[in-house]
């Protein structure tokens, strides 16, 4: 029988296993971003899922999480120490911060994080760029995190839980300082097929710095296959499918995959506070939803989040459906990042224009189709929407999990909601209650959009019902609890 994971049964496990280790969390991305808004300093959760997945584990495990610092506040609520407590509202965990240039920026993660490894990894049919000056500050600034990292662990025993492609390197250039670490990464994207990944130019010194780590930790199995699969055919080592394992310079490092999630209970349970409702209602007046169904999407603007393609899909859907105008609207909330990109920059341009044509296309008196919300909207906000929409769209054209749908399935306290589901995201294998479809094709999205519009009442609970089991179970303290388990904690040298 499967364990039920929850926050407690996580803490007795940290203090089983690692409770006489330093554990530090690092991220490219920051938990909190503090900002000067009107004169007073505000603090903002950091957009996308690695936030969501560790923001409430490291609540509970405390520890320090080393990020860099982008807010324009950021260095002043350091102060002398150099960190942070965050949240602000119940200061739980600290937070480090590490400062880079704009040369650094622009090298490392403007560069070849986001414009080599993303599209790279990210079958969406986006360009790889790959520039050798990028490279090498990518590796100056994982060298730059490893040496924030040991300058907090000293000689002392630690294990250090790296996130995802921007930080491939760091455990080679922390175990140079610290030796007595122990190193887990986890790739919170697709890892690609071997072919694909071929198209990298420094392969090998960038897999092998991913073997330095002690665990590695994918999506699915289908990541961690296309990883063993890769280093299979570009490197010296023992891979053992067995065990999951890659033995390369006398070094092992286990591979495997966690399907990451979220605080169902947290969510939950959020979802039936007071406040909630209360902003459901303003809500509700404000958008004048009393007589629609509401379909929603949450997305960073980003070219594999498939977002033309859901705003074309619901214009084909009032094309050939015009009894459904005056009846449906589409909300599309949507954060901007890597802004500086070429590519974001137009998509942005493009889905503004998109907007403006399919609403003039179809708009009857005061009713347009689609609302595109860009002001920043608070954690609460957001249940409220999961809690009042009909259908939930997410049609990302390839995506390492999708947390959205899971966050909204986590919502629906009231059992109603339909989830639409790009059969492209890490979720679709597990998520079977959700309608599939087919991001690439605007006819297939509006077919599911239909279907989920008009589903029988009934339908739509036994749906719900099975999502919410799912996630309920595969919760976001399964998923650390597992990765917990296998730390190697003694790394043998073989
Ligand atoms: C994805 C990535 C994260 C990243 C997030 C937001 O979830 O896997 O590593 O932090 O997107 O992207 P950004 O570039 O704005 O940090």
């Amino acid at each position: 029988m499967l364990k039920n994971w929850d926050k407690d049964g996580v803490l007795e496990l940290v203090k089983r296993r690692i409770s006489d280790y330093l554990f530090v969390v690092a991220s490219n991305r920051q938990p909190y971003i503090h900002r000067f808004v009107k004169g007073k300093i505000e603090s903002f959760k950091g957009p996308g899922g690695v936030i969501t997945a560790l923001d409430p584990v490291m609540r509970q495990i405390k520890g320090l999480w080393v990020c860099c610092g982008t807010g324009n506040a950021d260095r002043v609520v350091v102060k002398k120490t150099g960190k942070v407590k965050v949240p602000h509202c119940c200061p739980s965990y600290e937070v480090k911060y590490l400062w880079l240039s704009k040369e650094e920026n622009l090298g490392y993660y403007f560069g070849f994080a986001n414009q080599s490894l993303w599209p790279l990894f990210h079958l969406a049919f986006v360009k790889p760029k790959f520039r050798q000056e990028d490279w090498g500050i990518y590796k100056d600034v994982n060298k730059k995190f490893a040496q924030s990292i040991a300058e907090e662990i000293g000689d002392k025993k630690a294990v250090v839980f790296v996130q995802d492609y921007h930080l491939s390197l760091v455990s080679k250039y922390l175990k140079q300082i610290c030796p007595q670490v122990i190193t887990l990464l986890f790739w919170h994207i697709p890892w690609c097929n071997y072919d694909i990944f071929k198209i990298l130019p420094y392969r090998q010194e960038f897999l092998a710095g991913l073997l330095s780590y002690d665990l590695l930790g994918f999506h699915i199995s289908y990541f961690a296959h296309n990883f063993l699969e890769a280093v299979r055919g570009e490197l010296e080592a023992k891979v053992n499918l067995e065990q999951a394992s890659v033995v390369y310079q006398r070094h092992r490092t286990l591979v495997r995959h966690y399907p990451i999630s979220v605080d169902f209970v947290g969510i939950d349970e959020l979802a039936r506070n007071a406040k909630v409702e209360k902003l459901q209602r303003a809500l509700e007046k404000e958008f004048a939803l009393k007589n629609y169904k509401v379909i929603i999407g949450l997305d960073r603007i980003d070219y594999t989040k498939g977002i033309p393609e859901r705003i074309r899909a619901v214009d084909l859907l009032l094309e050939k459906n015009p009894s459904w105008k005056g009846k449906m609207v589409f909300i599309q909330m949507g954060e901007m990042s890597r802004i500086h990109i070429p590519e974001y920059k137009m998509l942005n341009d493009r889905i503004n224009s998109l907007v403006e044509e399919v609403n003039f296309r179809h708009s009857q008196n005061s009713w347009a189709p689609i609302i595109f919300l860009r002001r920043h909207l608070s954690f609460e906000e957001i249940v409220a929407f999961y809690r009042r929409a009909d259908v939930c769209l997410v049609t990302s054209l390839h995506d390492g999990m999708n947390l959205v749908a899971k966050e909204f399935v986590s919502a629906r306290c009231d059992g109603g909601g339909a989830l639409v589901l790009s059969r492209f995201t890490g979720a679709a294998r597990e998520l079977k209650g959700a309608i599939s479809c087919n991001p690439y094709s605007e006819d297939d999205i509006a077919r599911a959009l239909i279907k989920a519009l008009t589903l029988e009442e009934n339908e739509v609970r036994q749906n719900m019902q099975m999502l919410r089991q799912q996630v309920s179970r595969n919760n976001i303290w399964r998923w650390i609890a597992k990765i917990i388990g296998d730390i190697p904690l003694r790394n043998p040298t073989l």
